[in-house]
């Protein structure tokens, strides 16, 4: 690894992203030992004016809980707060990026006895809006100078952007100012343990590898539910929506490692040139394969209008245009306000031929992996039921993480995500091309949602969604199977 003085630059130190995810993932860096107090320095920087000591005890709370906490934690906490320091500006003018820059030579001059370069990380926990213009300040005020080398590194996060045309727009405004490597662009379900193990399940196991494709498989569902609405956020997610909040990213992110073909090597181009190759392949989304809901009781939010056509719950079927998934649906599900929280890959398998023992009914093999929460990869399979009589049952073969791997904690994603962009490694990152292919595909759909010739079907608050979506499902050849 990579030595010398590193700051992490926090642009919108107060706002919830940073004090909710990023402060507290530096945190959980910082006591595994990924961040040495001998090398690094945070910067909270953001338009209010507070001292230092203000913004360290806005954050404390979200890294600890003091009441509950030992002599030994909180002793923790203080000493990585020690480590942050806050420079107020604004977002659009040099004298506050001068500020910053000084600061944080005067924290690399402090340190110029270490060897190696000085490395600049600056996480935007920022809206879009102003990724532009703080870009260019960066560009313009605060890069590394060292002579040692060393890097700058920027980490920005969706909406990037609200259709193609504007992704596209932002893209290249960013892209003057700084090379591909340079930007790391954070879904953070890359960052999700069991989304990183997908490459390794279908590329390390022999099982896997001769069943992995339309001959074998019926249909793939990607699911993410969440049983609590938009609280709080209803102004902001009335103009994005579930399809840009979820589905057109993390959702199709995970589609494109479940769908994607082995790359030539763990390299993240090679991973992510496969990436953009499933992406390439989808084929424009039908109408009658959309079924759009939002939720009864979501307009009440005084951020939200009275007449939002916004949807919060979405099925869409997506269809890959290859030899390897021709015919095979893509089943892309997402929606607030729920029965219950889950995100899932569900693979369904086809019917076995020539069914001797009559089980059909019980249901199809599936091989199910759950993203959360509680880990765990499982597959359904048909036994015989234990007893004389000859008969069958549905089981599992379950590997639940919390059993299997008990005391060993799984990172956060954000956590990973950090320590791959100081660590230069962009193969969890989306890289350009990427996000114009995942633009493409839901563009014209998002149009016609916002022109309202689309409009969503409402449900009850704490239910599956509109049942049209489970007529879709069946259409789509998914088959309820029955579990013991
Ligand atoms: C965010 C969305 O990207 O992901 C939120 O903006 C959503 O609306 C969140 O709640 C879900 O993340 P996770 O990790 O809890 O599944």
């Amino acid at each position: 690894p990579e030595t010398g003085c590193l700051s992490i630059i926090v642009l919108g130190a107060s706002g919830d992203l940073a004090k909710k995810k990023t402060f507290p993932a530096l945190f959980n860096l910082y006591r595994q030992g990924f961040l040495q107090s001998n090398e690094v320095h945070i910067f909270g920087y953001a338009r209010t004016k507070i001292s230092d000591d203000e913004l360290r005890n806005r954050i404390r709370g979200y890294l600890i809980n003091d009441k509950t906490a030992t002599k030994g934690q909180s002793d923790e906490v203080s000493d990585f707060l020690q480590l942050i320091k806050y420079v107020s500006g604004s977002y659009d003018a040099e004298e506050g990026f001068q500020l910053l820059d000084k600061e944080i030579s005067e924290h690399e001059l402090s340190k110029n006895s270490l060897e190696g370069s000085s490395r600049r990380l600056f996480y935007l926990a920022l809206p879009p809006s102003v990724y532009p213009s703080v870009c260019r300040m960066i560009k313009q005020c605060c890069m590394n100078k060292s002579d040692l080398g060393g890097w700058t590194r920027i980490v920005v996060e969706k909406p990037f952007g609200k259709d193609l045309d504007s992704a596209e727009q932002l893209s290249a405004q960013i892209g003057e100012l700084f090379d591909e490597p340079q930007i790391y662009r954070i879904d953070h379900y890359l960052g999700k343990e069991l989304v990183q193990n997908m490459l390794v399940l279908r590329f390390a196991n022999r099982f896997f590898l001769p069943l992995w494709n339309r001959d074998n498989i019926d249909n793939v569902q990607i699911v993410f539910r969440e049983d609590f609405g938009t609280e709080g956020r209803g102004g902001y997610f009335d103009e994005y929506g579930i399809i840009r909040d979820i589905i057109q990213n993390h959702l199709l992110q995970v589609l494109c490692l479940v769908g994607m073909e082995k790359p030539i090597s763990l390299k993240p181009e090679h991973i992510r040139d496969e990436k953009v190759k499933v992406l390439q392949s989808v084929l424009p989304i039908s109408d009658d394969e959309v079924v759009l809901g939002q939720y009864d009781g979501y307009r009440d939010d005084p951020t939200v209008p009275d007449h939002s056509n916004t949807p919060t719950f979405a099925t869409v079927v997506l269809r890959i245009h290859n030899e390897r998934w021709e015919g095979v649906p893509f089943i892309l599900k997402a929606g607030k306000a729920l029965n219950s929280r889950k995100a899932e890959i569900r693979v369904q398998f086809k019917d076995v031929p020539g069914d001797i023992f009559k089980c059909k009914k019980q249901g199809r093999n599936e091989f199910v992996i759950r993203l959360q929460p509680s880990e765990a990869i499982y597959m359904k399979l048909t036994v015989k039921q234990p007893g004389l009589e000859m008969s069958t049952v549905q089981s599992e073969l379950d590997l639940s993480y919390g059993q299997r791997y008990q005391g060993v904690t799984i990172p956060e994603a954000y956590e990973r995500l950090i320590l791959d962009t100081i660590r230069g490694d962009q193969q969890h990152f989306v890289r350009r091309d990427e996000l114009k292919a995942a633009w493409e595909i839901f563009t014209p759909l998002l149009h016609k949602i916002d022109n309202g010739e689309m409009k969503p079907l409402p449900y009850q608050p704490g239910s599956r969604g509109p049942a049209e979506a489970d007529e879709l499902l069946a259409r789509a050849g998914y088959v309820q199977t029955h579990g013991y």
